[in-house]
């Protein structure tokens, strides 16, 4: 038995709400060894001091574990032995908030500084949310973390991300597998950035992708006219973290049941109804000329993009779908008829300092 099996038979039978140290105190509870189990302990060991007390049976078998918080109850069997979950009991605490998820990748535009802006500004319950230039996702798990949403759309056109995004979902063990094997150096680092992502298979090209942008140049993403990553080392002082498993875990648990498109922003939410909510995250309207580090993929963004984006978001809010949308302020002009606020929106990722300085950010609301 290992901890990849209890994840299976837990997640099949209770939706996966247990925390990595539920199936943690299971496994060591049967007294097995697995390779995950130095992870186990660390993990635990950095929560001593936490109350989590458990009501297990003595020697190898777990009895019951009992949940004072949730309505889960019920057998479930792991090799054979049976263990039952009982609610009501009042002797262990649940710690399936340990962990909340966050982006996994550093991204430009990153919405970490504005997200209250954006989040008071969307519907409290939404039926199915939409994202569709999702980048690192700052605002989708923080609504995910609020329990905001029924169902999840998100998109976006960066093939390399849209790929990651999915086998964090479907092929997170494989992923995590990858990772732990890359090493934080230069040559390698030049050497994985030469690769062709085309010749790996998806869950390689997942686990290049992230490596890269952990120990990339301020975690820009920028490729050259034939869409080839060229973005340089990193020099950091402390040795970044590729793979930061308990946040992979956490992500792929939230993004079970989503849907990931790799297409167009309209293409991605064209089907919203009034029950749903859009927040529309552009890339920004560049602020100078060679301001344009921000190009995400090979196409860029236009100003001709930008207005077709403005009549979309105004056709969107006439038919009473909620949407929120934030952009620098050069965009203003093309949504005047909407409510606007502006804010300071610090631009954390820039090909010059002096593009780093803190801007002015619109936000902009559908009326309704
Ligand atoms: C400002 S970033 C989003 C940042 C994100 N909110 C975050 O928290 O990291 C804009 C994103 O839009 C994507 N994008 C560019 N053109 C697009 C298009 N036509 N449709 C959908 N996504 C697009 C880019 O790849 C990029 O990830």
């Amino acid at each position: 038995m290992n901890i990849d099996y209890i994840e299976k038979v837990l997640v099949s039978t209770f939706g996966g709400r247990f925390s990595i140290i539920d199936k943690a105190k299971i496994l060591l509870k049967f007294g097995r060894t697995t390779n995950a189990d130095a992870d186990i302990k660390t993990t635990i060991a950095s929560f001593q001091g936490t109350e989590i007390n458990e009501t297990f049976a003595t020697g190898n078998t777990v009895d019951s574990i009992v949940s004072d918080d949730i309505g889960d109850t019920g057998p479930i069997t792991i090799e054979g032995h049976t263990v039952n979950l009982v609610t009501g009991a009042t002797s262990f605490k649940r710690t399936r908030s340990i962990m909340r998820a966050k982006p996994f990748i550093k991204w430009a535009g990153g919405k970490r500084r504005v997200a209250n802006h954006v989040l008071e500004r969307l519907p409290k319950e939404i039926e199915t949310y939409y994202e569709p230039f999702v980048g690192g996702g700052y605002i989708f798990f923080a609504l995910a973390a609020e329990k905001r949403f029924e169902n999840a759309v998100i998109g976006d056109t960066n093939l390399e991300l849209i790929n990651t995004y999915r086998v964090i979902r479907d092929d997170l063990n494989d992923l995590i597998r990858r990772l732990t094997g890359y090493q934080y150096s230069k040559e390698e680092y030049l050497a994985t950035r030469a690769i062709d992502p085309e010749n790996l298979c998806l869950q390689g090209r997942a686990a290049r992708f992230i490596y890269l942008n952990k120990c990339c140049f301020n975690g820009l993403y920028r490729t050259n006219k034939k869409g080839q990553f060229n973005v340089p080392f990193g020099k950091f002082k402390s040795t970044p973290k590729i793979c930061d498993e308990e946040n992979l875990r956490a992500v792929s648990e939230v993004l079970q049941g989503v849907d990931i498109a790799h297409d167009d922003y309209k293409e991605t939410s064209w089907i919203a109804s009034s029950r749903d909510a859009i927040y529309f995250d552009p890339p920004y309207m560049p602020l100078s000329k060679t301001a344009n580090f921000t190009s995400y993929t090979k196409d860029g963004f236009t100003r001709e993009n930008q207005e077709e984006l403005a009549a979309y978001f105004t056709q969107c809010a006439r038919a009473q779908i909620p949407v929120v949308l934030s952009n620098s302020t050069e965009a203003k002009s093309f949504y005047t008829e909407h409510d606007i606020t502006l804010i300071d929106g610090p631009r954390s990722i820039a090909g010059s300092s002096v593009d780093r300085k803190t801007v002015k950010e619109i936000i902009v609301t559908g009326d309704r």
